[in-house]
């Protein structure tokens, strides 16, 4: 692996540039941590994968773009996939907030979308959204979601997109109330998600 074709090394998995049959692809590795025992560690790197795996098919199953998978080994813990062209959500809205009312409507859109199909993302940031030149948006990173999501689980992903949102873009204080009325518009159960994201956000207050 060269340094330049590394996209990301975050504290659970390494990204990479490849080819795989001739496409441009990404490896998502997850490497061994020395602190864990080695028989946990294993098996976390493992379900995870899996889990990540089974999201991304299950979220593209409802129409809601992820990466195409390519191949999936689960005892070296990577997962090949199409490489997304676009570029990260959250530079595009660094770099031109002057677009960022469109941007958010699809942003609540495309959570809407996943969350009618319940499934929870786990980790929605706008670094783990790509736009594509299409202008769709792709999502990334989902191996903290489940399937079948409570409203419970729903309105954590809310609850956690809300805080990222504001510290990653304090500058772009009503980009999150966009994002939220496309959501409110879009997914059919967002009454009772929304109350869960209040009960959530009181409860943290509280302890
Ligand atoms: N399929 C992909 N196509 C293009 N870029 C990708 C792809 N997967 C990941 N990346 C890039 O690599 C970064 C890290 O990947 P991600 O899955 O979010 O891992 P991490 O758990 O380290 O955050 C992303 O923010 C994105 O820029
Ligand atoms: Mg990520």
């Amino acid at each position: 692996m060269r340094e330049r074709d590394i996209l990301g090394c975050g504290a659970e998995a390494t990204v990479y540039r490849t080819k795989y049959l001739g496409r441009e692809a990404v490896v998502k590795t997850r490497t061994p941590k020395s602190y864990r025992h080695s028989e946990l560690d294993m098996r976390l790197r493992s379900s995870r994968t899996k889990n990540e795996a089974r999201i991304m098919i299950e979220a593209r199953k409802l129409g809601v773009r992820t990466p195409v998978i390519y191949d999936i080994d689960v005892n070296a813990c990577n997962i090949t996939m199409e490489f997304v062209t676009g570029r990260k959500v959250k530079d595009v809205l660094d770099e031109e907030p002057s677009g960022a009312k469109e941007l958010c409507g699809k942003i609540g859109k495309i959570i809407a979308e996943l969350h009618n199909g319940r499934i929870s993302h786990g980790d929605l940031t706008t670094s783990n959204m790509i736009l594509m030149p299409d202008g769709e948006i792709c999502l990334l990173d989902m191996s903290l979601g489940t399937t079948l999501a409570e409203i419970e689980d729903l309105g954590v992903d809310v609850h956690l997109l809300q805080r990222a949102f504001t510290s990653a873009h304090s500058g772009l204080d009503d980009c999150i109330t966009d994002i939220m009325s496309s959501y409110a518009e879009h997914m059919k159960d967002a009454g009772n998600v929304l109350r869960r994201v209040d009960d959530i956000r009181n409860r943290g207050r509280y302890t």
